[in-house]
């Protein structure tokens, strides 16, 4: 979403920090991944972003929703999703949110475990799951692998119990991690699943279904993949290595909220310490900016003219976690001056806190 004259104007008028979301543009996003992607089922991570508007527009496009809790089960179904449009990606579920989940009619959890095959069989039983592989998540810049997933062999080993178990053992479902930026990192996933699904074949098992997770990228300050790219190689690797009639789906998160939308905040404090130069604004990484602790990096735009120079640039609350980034390029700000933060629409809202008082940025849709 560009910062256009018309985007400004407004962003000068609303209360400081603000999120003004681009439901043309999440319409856009996820057109795009259809494009890219034709014939695979598109549940939208609901955790991106759950604005209750986000989720509305996008079911009305036809997309389904991967949800991960009761909340966000519940939304899906504000939403309007029947359960046959819900999945969770989840590996480790509350048991409450299963037995819910199943009654909704859901179908389709992830699970990587024998203590979630357990769980599965007793709260949804006949419901059809997929093992979490453990793929390579070195392209990604907000890495998911250490908490979940297995190899190859414990996972067709999950699926056999699964079916002894009562369960419908479909197939296999990764996560490169989000926000990857290595192209090549799908196919080398892609790669660990039909190993999955060779050695099941051996078990006895018919997979008939392949999950390719999340990770699309958006827009910041590095380089990033083609969409159109990653998907045509993707649908021709699933051509030639996996049975014609596979069922394939994807669960994008930030890639279908991210790029909807910026955040305006403004200009607190600033300081020089230890000759450096420390600029504080009113949405930090703990009321909208928690992804640039880990790394994330933002393209902001200051609204004063005049070159730009290094500086700290830092959020509002007393703790010093609450850094933006260490190496911002900014102009010469003062308090009061606006700075707008691009591509902000996923994991801001979702993530943030009121930690220190400092609440959440308010939300300003655009249709
Ligand atoms: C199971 C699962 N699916 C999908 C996603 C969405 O990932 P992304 O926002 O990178 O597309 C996540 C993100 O954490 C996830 O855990």
């Amino acid at each position: 979403m560009d910062l256009t004259p018309t985007i400004l104007d407004l962003a000068r008028k609303l209360t400081s920090p603000a999120l003004i979301v681009d439901l043309g543009e999440v319409r856009r996003r996820y057109e795009a991944v259809r494009r890219a992607l034709p014939g695979v089922a598109v549940y939208y991570a609901v955790k991106a972003n759950p604005h209750p508007a986000v989720a509305g527009t996008l079911r009305e496009l036809g997309c389904g929703f991967e949800v991960s809790s009761v909340a966000e089960l519940e939304l899906a179904l504000a939403a309007g999703a029947g359960g046959p449009g819900i999945i969770s990606g989840n590996p480790v579920k509350t048991p409450d949110f299963v037995s819910r989940a199943h009654a909704a009619g859901v179908r389709g959890f992830a699970l990587d475990s024998p203590a979630e095959v357990a769980k599965l069989a007793k709260g949804a039983s006949g419901t059809e799951v997929y093992a979490r592989v453990t793929v390579d998540n070195s392209g990604s810049e907000w890495p998911l692998s250490r908490k979940y997933g297995v190899g190859p062999v414990e996972a067709v080993e999950l699926l056999a119990n699964a079916r002894d178990a009562g369960l419908t053992p479909a197939g296999v479902t990764f996560h490169v991690g989000s926000q990857c930026v290595r192209a090549e990192s799908w196919l080398d996933a892609l790669g660990v699943c039909r190993e999955v699904f060779e050695r099941a074949s051996g078990r006895g098992l018919d997979l008939t279904a392949l999950n390719l997770g999340g990770g699309l990228p958006v827009r910041h300050t590095r380089p990033i993949p083609d969409l159109d790219a990653v998907g045509s190689a993707v649908m021709a690797y699933l051509r030639e290595q996996f049975r014609p009639d596979l069922r394939v789906s994807v669960e994008p998160g930030r890639a279908l909220v991210g790029e909807a939308a910026i955040l305006v905040t403004t200009v607190i404090g600033v300081a020089e310490r230890a000759s450096e130069r420390w600029v504080y604004v009113d949405a930090g990484v703990f009321n909208a900016l928690m992804e640039a602790t880990g790394g994330i990096r933002y393209e902001i735009v200051a609204e004063r003219p005049g070159a730009r120079a290094p500086c700290v640039l830092a959020g509002p609350s007393c703790d010093s976690v609450d850094v933006i980034s260490s190496d911002a390029l900014l102009p010469d700000v003062r308090v009061g001056d606006r700075l707008y933060v691009l591509n902000a629409g996923a994991y801001t809202l979702s993530y943030a806190s009121s930690f220190n008082g400092f609440g959440p940025p308010e939300v300003v849709l655009l249709p």
